[in-house]
């Protein structure tokens, strides 16, 4: 009985609201998280959670497009260089049937109307592939005007934690009968 935590991440945030995400899981399950690029295609048997996360690229989902785009803007090297979540999701299959699975993004602080959110086209395909979503999928928020790596909004790494605290709850609670 573990969880998962796949991210995305180009600057740095996105990794952190991982992190923070998995943290909260750890209190209630064990949990390894990695970047897109390391993460297994077939879930393996034993995950009871996957959590997916990346960042909002023109209001979506990263495209080969929008990450070069990302790394002509980076002042350090990007976190991630290869393909992104869209692409991992095109081959990643629960080896469990309906495995629980919930998405995240992070995006700019804003009406999600304005902003878009790359989270509805993971959680849409997390469920074309099998998985069972859990829960509403979550945007955790980035200032505009800041630091590229260091761009979080105030608070959102204890709501992160939070989060992956609250997923993994109910998923103990099951598994311990
Ligand atoms: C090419 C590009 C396009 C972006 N488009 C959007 C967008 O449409 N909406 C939004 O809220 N944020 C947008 N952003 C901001 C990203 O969401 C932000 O850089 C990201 O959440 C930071 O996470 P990271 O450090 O893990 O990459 C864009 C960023 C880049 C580099």
């Amino acid at each position: 009985m573990s969880a998962l935590v796949v991210y995305e991440s180009m600057f740095g945030n996105t990794k952190r609201v991982a992190d923070a995400i998995a943290d909260g899981i750890a209190e209630h399950l064990p949990v390894e998280t990695v970047e897109v690029s390391e993460a297994p295609t077939e879930i393996p048997v034993g995950v009871e959670l996957l959590v997916v996360g990346g960042p909002t690229h023109v209001h979506g989902m990263t495209t080969v497009r929008t990450r070069a785009s990302a790394a002509l803007r980076a002042t350090s090297p990007l976190l991630s260089r290869g393909s992104g979540i869209r692409e991992w999701l095109e081959k990643a299959r629960p080896k469990m049937k309906a495995t629980p699975a919930a998405a995240f993004d992070t995006r700019i602080n804003g009406p999600a109307i304005l902003t878009g959110s790359a989270a509805g086209g993971f959680a849409r395909r997390l469920r074309s592939a099998g998985f069972r979503l859990v829960g509403p999928s979550r945007s955790f928020l980035i200032r505009s005007k800041a630091p590229q790596e260091d761009a979080l909004v105030e608070g959102e790494l204890a709501a992160a934690r939070a989060w992956g605290a609250a997923l993994a709850t109910p998923i103990e609670a099951k598994v311990r009968g």
